[in-house]
């Protein structure tokens, strides 16, 4: 079953949408429209009745609800009707509690002695263990997790990253929502274990291009799907993001 994502022009170029309880990674650099890209498809889920969740665990949700709000995405009707919910699950980081970042990432992610536990960034498996939560209680269908890269530095030791972050790409599918993993990693040829343990990849652009902003998506993969490759430009609309006909090279 495919599902829309609600995205003016990107159903078209993956046959109609995107497939049921699958997980996808929505990859970009700063200011890419990953929140709106994920916002937009949790709003036309919710306004056709299928709960959706947002989970943040890098940015504060009133921040998030308070940006996102400026678009015509109806949120605050959908969050009143219980078929939106943001939930935060990072650490309650205040300027001034750490010096330097090396001392909030551990190697074991274990707490440290005078560090209080609502600092801890949270571990794949604590994240899993939420959502797996929320989506029971209030039948979630769509899920947004923003973002991977949050859960990615909470070791030193990369192999065991690696895998913890495949485990947990892997053990989404289980709670069998359809879900879309926000990360800022940029490079499309990176080839990360979140690439190849997704679904599907979707690459936001945001560059500079002879002194002005070229914003674009790409379709890097999508299992099972016969799907568009080329580079797209995009525009913010009062609705949030929409893909355009042309392509950009
Ligand atoms: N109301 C709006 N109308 C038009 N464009 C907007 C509006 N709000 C934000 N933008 C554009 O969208 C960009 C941010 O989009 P978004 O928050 O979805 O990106 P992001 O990839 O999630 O960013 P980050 O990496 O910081 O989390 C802004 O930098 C701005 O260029
Ligand atoms: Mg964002």
């Amino acid at each position: 079953m495919r599902i829309k994502t609600g995205i003016e022009g990107f159903d078209g170029l993956v046959e109609g949408g995107l497939l049921q309880g699958r997980q996808y990674l929505v990859s970009g650099s700063p200011g890419s429209g990953k929140t709106t890209f994920g916002v937009q498809f949790l709003a036309a889920g919710a306004l056709e009745g299928e709960p959706g969740a947002y989970v943040a665990l890098s940015e504060s949700i009133g921040t998030i609800i308070e940006d996102m709000s400026r678009y015509n995405l109806h949120l605050d009707e959908l969050i009143k009707k219980k078929k939106l919910f943001f939930l935060d699950i990072g650490p309650t980081m205040n300027y001034g509690e750490y010096d330097e970042i090396s001392t909030y990432i551990t190697p074991t992610h274990e707490q440290l002695p005078g560090e209080s536990a609502e600092n801890i960034p949270p571990s794949p498996y604590t994240v899993y263990k939420n959502v797996e939560t929320l989506v029971k209680q209030y039948g979630i269908k769509r899920l947004v997790i923003d973002s991977l890269s949050a859960i990615r530095f909470t070791t030193q030791e990369p192999p065991k990253e690696e895998r913890s972050i495949g485990r947990f790409i892997r053990n989404l599918k289980n709670v069998g929502c359809t879900t879309l993993l926000l990360s800022e990693l940029t490079k499309p040829d990176a080839y990360t274990i979140e690439q190849f343990a997704s679904h599907g990849v979707i690459f936001l652009h945001n560059f500079m291009d002879k002194g002005s902003m070229v914003r674009a998506m790409q379709i890097i993969k999508m299992r099972g799907t016969k799907h568009d490759c080329d580079m797209h430009g995009i525009e913010f609309t009062e609705k949030g993001l929409k893909v355009q006909k042309t392509t950009k090279k």
